[in-house]
């Protein structure tokens, strides 16, 4: 049976890999700067995350939430701990197309209207709600097509006003730093003022943090950069278990929850759950939280000062580089000759870096080394 063919793929074969480092087949080794598009927050094969997956499933790998499952509580603790939202609740899931699609369904359910908001370069998943509120075209099949879901330019207050009065929109969605769309800020005031039109209209504000939260931006969510801002709803998955598939939504406490309202058969298992917990221990003991601030904020400094670098974006070790050409050719020069993962996003000229936030300086510098030289040759 052949792969059904959708991925253009980087030619290597990786077999083995610890921390910001991976092994091909071949004993190559590569700097990966982009944690398998953002997913690898505590660095890869974790010695304290491999204990505590080994010893789960050990014990007890899976079973449904139809028992009880303590290891959710303590996930919820944990994360109600080190993102400092206490009041909000935790619903568990495989990825982040499925908490986006749990969130506008909750949205919908609270607010009875069935439209919404998002912005354009905006990238949300593959399912079908999600997809629909993707600014990509060519993603969306006929049956996702949604006329009540629009895309507005960031920033653009005024016509998030506008659709907000016909009192159709039930949320308005947007990413906490946006990923695939280069890597753009949104402006504080205008997260401020969407939260602010948001309550006046009774529509609910949806952070998807999928991409930019778990400590990557230097706070443990990118929103959190502005003060005073809490969203009614708060997407999460990649970095949450570091490889391992899990996602959730945080809900602010008006939702209230009903037995059958949200369900998932995989969401929440044991295997998850110590996963998503590891990630936490570790992300708190080793501080890599402030470490990713710190070493984003130096790195992003040096590749400012690169000829051929025209303009850097981002926030913590969430950046995207503008380059003064296409940089399709340069991300493969980096791997066959640096050997150097780097991200694309959806503008050609755009590097996107998304490394382990275990990454070092040395390895930041060894990139920058590496840049320079591509882009003077
Ligand atoms: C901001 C954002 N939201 C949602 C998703 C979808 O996540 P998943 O691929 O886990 O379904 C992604 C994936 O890239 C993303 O970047």
């Amino acid at each position: 049976m052949n792969l059904f063919d959708v991925y253009p793929l980087i030619p290597v074969t990786p077999v083995k890999a610890l921390g910001c480092t991976l092994w091909d087949d071949q004993g190559q080794e590569y700097l990966d700067l982009y944690g398998g598009h953002a997913v690898i927050s505590i660095g890869h094969s974790h010695p304290h995350y491999v204990q505590r997956i080994t010893e789960q499933v050990n014990q007890l790998g899976f079973y449904s939430n139809s028992i009880q499952i303590p290891l959710q509580q303590q996930l919820a603790n944990k994360l109600a701990e080190l993102s400092c939202l206490h009041s909000y609740q935790l619903f568990l899931i495989n990825s982040g197309a499925e908490a986006i699609e749990n969130a506008i369904k909750m949205a919908s359910f609270v607010t009875k209207k069935s439209g919404f908001i998002a912005f354009k370069g905006s990238f949300h998943g593959r399912t079908s709600g999600a997809v629909a509120l993707t600014d990509n075209p060519k993603l969306i099949a006929p049956c996702n097509a949604r006329e009540d879901f629009h895309f507005i330019q960031l920033g653009d207050l005024a016509g998030v006003e506008a659709l907000l009065s016909t009192n159709t929109i039930a949320g308005i969605i947007i990413e906490g730093i946006q990923g695939v769309g280069g890597i753009q800020v949104p402006n504080p005031d205008f997260l401020l003022g969407l939260y602010q039109l948001a309550k006046k209209y009774e529509a609910k504000l949806i952070l998807d943090e999928v991409q930019s939260g778990y400590g990557r931006t230097g706070r443990f969510f990118a929103h959190q950069w502005v003060d005073g801002l809490y969203p009614d709803l708060i997407t999460i998955a990649k970095g949450m278990g570091n490889g391992f598939p899990i996602g959730g939504l945080l809900l602010s406490p008006e939702f209230k929850a009903s037995y059958g309202l949200l369900g998932t058969t995989f969401g929440g298992n044991h295997l998850a759950c110590a996963a998503g917990l590891a990630v936490l221990e570790v992300l708190e003991a080793e501080r890599l939280q402030q470490k990713a601030l710190e070493l984003g904020e130096r790195l992003m400094a040096e590749l400012r000062t690169i000829p051929g670098v025209v303009a850097v974006r981002g926030k913590g070790l969430m950046i995207g580089l503008d380059l003064n050409q296409d940089a399709g050719p340069i991300r493969s020069l980096l791997v066959s000759k640096y050997k150097i993962f780097t991200g694309s996003a959806a503008g050609k000229e755009t590097i996107r870096l998304l490394p382990p936030l275990s990454v070092d300086w040395n390895q930041l510098h060894s990139f920058v080394i590496a840049l320079k030289e591509v882009l003077a040759s």
